[in-house]
């Protein structure tokens, strides 16, 4: 029998490409959202309510792993304070739903992977490499990781194997950052952004959805890992490159960093600061990137 993979927030980006690599794996694969969407003949489509700590259960039930994707998106809005809470509650609590069905039904899985953030290494500037032994910083997206990895740990007190991948920049067509940056360096404006020094961790999102498969079906995986090529590519190198890959050279100066905190606010420090962060751990279980040239990975992502 086909063994079923829950993903939560499912439908938005990495959980689209990611249902379709599992599907072509011969998994099935179901989705929880907080919409009800008609079930498809490959995907099953299930309901939860976080806020209210609601879901239909038969979704966990029936799972062998969970991956769990769903959270407010960091980059959508401002942060004001409001903000800042909905976008921690809505992955600790989100995981603390799930824990609950597991426990109250004496649930196993055969793993249990979430989604994490190489954010918990800080919002700064600096020349060290992280690693997954790096401690977590104090700012809101270290803290912010840290709880969300936190929210983890009781699933694998209920004898679950947990793993946590600590995502860079993905990189996907039409998608995320990209989707973002694409309407204005599409037409030659694009700049690097504040010093452009700082560092940008990417992953293709192919090699990422494969490090994702790798953590439920490789049981040594077990803990954190970083999802990223550690490649040192900086803002201004990304931006140089997405504008050669489209065609022209990068010519406007860069957008000073007190612009960025005008239109973005205290959320700037998500394109004006970076780390260097090392892949060497997962790298060393044998994982291979398809992607590890930023040329490559852009124009696969620009090609029609
Ligand atoms: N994309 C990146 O570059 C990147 C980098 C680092 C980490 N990550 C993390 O990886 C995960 C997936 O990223 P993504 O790019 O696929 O994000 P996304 O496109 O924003 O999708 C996240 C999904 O989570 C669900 N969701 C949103 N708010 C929710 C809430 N309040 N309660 C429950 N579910 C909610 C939504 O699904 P429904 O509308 O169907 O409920 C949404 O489609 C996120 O946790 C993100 O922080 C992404």
């Amino acid at each position: 029998m086909k063994k079923n993979v829950l993903i939560t927030g499912g439908s938005g980006f990495i959980g689209k490409y990611l249902t379709a690599m599992l599907l072509e794996k011969g998994y099935s694969v179901s989705i929880l959202s907080r919409e009800k969407k008609e079930n498809t003949t490959t995907v099953s489509y299930y309901t939860w309510d976080v806020t209210n700590q609601k879901i239909e259960e038969a979704a966990v039930l029936q799972a062998d792993y969970i991956i769990h994707l769903a959270g407010e998106n960091i980059a959508d809005q401002r942060w004001t304070l409001k903000r800042k809470a909905t976008i921690r509650a809505s992955r600790e609590e989100s995981i603390a739903l799930l824990y609950s069905v597991l426990k109250k039904n004496g649930k196993k899985l055969d793993g249990f992977v979430s989604a994490s953030g190489i954010g918990i290494y800080g919002a700064y500037n600096g020349e060290g490499i992280c690693t997954e032994e790096t401690a977590a910083a104090s700012d809101f997206l270290g803290v912010t990781c840290q709880q969300w990895e936190a929210a983890v740990a009781p699933i694998a007190n209920l004898g679950i194997r947990t793993v946590k991948i600590r995502t860079g920049l993905v990189l996907g067509k039409n998608e995320g950052f990209l989707k973002k940056m694409l309407p204005v360096f599409k037409y030659g404006l694009g700049a690097a952004l504040g010093s452009g020094q700082q560092y940008m961790p990417w992953i293709h999102i192919h090699d990422l959805c494969a490090m994702y498969i790798a953590a439920i079906e490789n049981p040594a995986m077990q803990g954190a890992y970083n999802a990223v090529v550690a490649d040192n590519t900086t803002n201004t190198i990304f931006s140089k490159k997405l504008a050669h890959v489209l065609g022209f050279a990068l010519w406007l100066p860069n957008v000073p960093a007190f612009i960025l905190h005008l239109m973005l606010g205290e959320m700037a420090v998500i394109v004006l600061t970076g780390r260097r962060v090392s892949s060497d751990k997962i790298r060393n279980l044998g994982f291979h990137f398809e992607f590890k040239d930023l040329e490559e990975a852009l124009e696969d992502c620009l090609s029609k």
